[in-house]
């Protein structure tokens, strides 16, 4: 590839919210290496600030304002001193109010919402030809898939990667705003995503965690015309030579298909760890959420799962204080996490979102009820937590080490469960999938001693 070199650029991506997002900012930054922008930690070295936000609740977006209030300082120092910074304002919040944005924060240079980041360089030339006077919202839901726009180089991600292989949803739970900030269900070419991952496994990543707002809706064009669904493209991801754990996120209980679950049984590279939300275990509440589904409905899948794969782990995601729930329906939440039991878990407050039909539905939770349900249900999920974690102590388990701690010597990964181990260990195990004798378990995390290498083995190696 022919490369023009440009002057270099500071970069800084703030990123809120979900795993997609994570894959979002990531992508940005591919999008922008070649006009010279190159990563920074500090907004003083940066020309430009992206935060790429949240919308799914209120919290997060009132975030996004009050640190942009942070930064407009810096940009008008900036200004003063005969340069700039550009301001963006990118992902779901973006999507959802940007003109609130332009109006209550007008220093903001460009709003852009998920599905139109690819044309980041041609919105970064208007803005940099009107020297700053030029504000750019661009929010449309275009027909052409950015995917399709996207460059295929990437800056490797590392040990464990993420790979969007579908975005947006049409299922519309009634407290939801994805489908309207994401847009209806799209799903990637096979082809497509069988050259990035291999690129990806190429670049050094051993684990690929497949995203997707509601991921195993996957129906993507396989190379032989048919419609593929997530277990096939599974299957076929399990073959890269190199890539040694796939996992995927997140689910809806409506989407998981025999072939789906049949691939637990069938794929070892397939994690033995689900993330599948069910959000409330009372009926009347799934109804009222419009989940389409009963909590016996989830038992029964959560059955089968466990019937061909059964040490997988299960995580999901829970609510409380939906509007109309009363203690009989909060039980029943408590029961379903008592009969499924949990690895890990995110659970929230209910929170209105404008424009989402629970919002005005009657009966809403007030705030002290909200908080004393998420305390009980936080500490019942805890208490699995940990007993999980326990079960641990005196295993070996294979962990990926993905990260490097924030003291030297220091290195964090992943069980096949899902569970965090932070060891100390040499830097050359970075990146490896190495057994480790688990000593420790707390609530969030393992550690333990890298398992000694039989002088046989050593020898072998040698
Ligand atoms: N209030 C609280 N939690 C919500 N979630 C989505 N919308 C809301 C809301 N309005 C939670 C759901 C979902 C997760 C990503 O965020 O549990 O699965
Ligand atoms: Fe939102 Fe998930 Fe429901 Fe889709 S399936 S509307 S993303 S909660």
């Amino acid at each position: 590839m022919a490369t023009e070199t440009k002057p270099k650029k500071g970069l800084l991506i703030r990123t809120w919210g979900c795993q997609m997002n994570v894959y979002d900012s990531a992508r940005m930054a591919d999008v922008l290496a070649p006009l010279g922008y190159q990563p920074v930690d500090d907004p003083e070295q940066a020309d430009m600030v992206i935060f790429n936000t949240c919308h799914i609740r209120e919290k997060a977006t009132e975030k996004v304002f009050s640190d942009l209030g942070r930064l407009r300082p810096i940009k008008e120092a900036r200004q003063q001193a005969g340069g700039d910074m550009m301001i963006a304002v990118a992902g779901c919040v973006a999507q959802a109010e940007g003109a609130v944005i332009t109006a209550r924060a007008p220093y903001v240079d460009m709003v852009f919402g998920p599905q139109t980041y690819h044309a980041l360089p041609e919105m970064v030339a208007a803005v940099e030809k009107s020297t700053g006077k030029t504000r750019i919202v661009n929010t449309d839901f275009p027909v052409e898939s950015k995917f399709d726009l996207l460059p295929d180089e990437a800056a490797s991600q590392g040990p464990s990667a993420f790979l969007a292989v579908q975005e947006g949803c049409d299922k519309f739970c009634t407290f939801c705003v994805v489908p309207y900030t994401r847009g209806a269900e799209y799903s990637r070419s096979v082809s497509s995503l069988l050259a990035e991952a291999r690129r990806m496994v190429a670049s050094g990543s051993r684990e690929i965690n497949l995203l997707g707002q509601n991921v195993n809706a996957f129906h993507g064009e396989g190379p032989d015309g048919e419609i593929w669904g997530l277990g096939r493209l599974i299957r076929a991801l399990a073959e890269i030579p190199g890539l040694d754990r796939l996992r995927y996120m997140t689910s809806h209980p409506r989407d998981m298909q025999d072939d789906l679950i049949e691939a637990h049984r069938d794929v070892p590279a397939l994690m033995p760890f689900l993330h599948l939300p069910i959000q409330s275990g009372s009926d009347r509440i799934l109804a009222a959420m419009n989940r389409k589904h009963t909590a016996d409905d989830y038992r029964r899948l959560i059955d089968r799962l466990r019937t061909v794969r059964a040490d997988l782990v299960m995580s999901g995601d829970f609510i409380v204080g939906f509007p109309g729930e009363t203690d009989r329906d909060f039980d029943d939440t408590l029961n379903i996490i008592r009969d499924i039991g949990y690895g890990q878990a995110y659970s929230f407050k209910y929170s209105i979102r404008p424009g989402t039909p629970a919002a005005k539905l009657p009966g809403q939770v007030p705030e002290d009820v909200k908080i004393a349900r998420l305390e009980i249900l936080q500490t019942l999920l805890f208490e699995q937590q940990l007993a999980l974690n326990k079960q641990s102590l005196g295993t070996t388990v294979p962990v990926l080490f993905d990260r490097r701690g924030r003291q030297s010597g220091q290195l964090l990964g992943k069980t096949p469960f899902m569970q965090s181990v932070h060891i100390n260990a040499p830097d050359r195990l970075f990146g490896q999938i190495v057994d480790v004798h688990i000593d420790t378990a707390k609530i969030n995390s393992l550690s333990g001693q890298v398992a000694i290498v039989e002088p046989e083995k050593m020898e072998a190696c040698a």
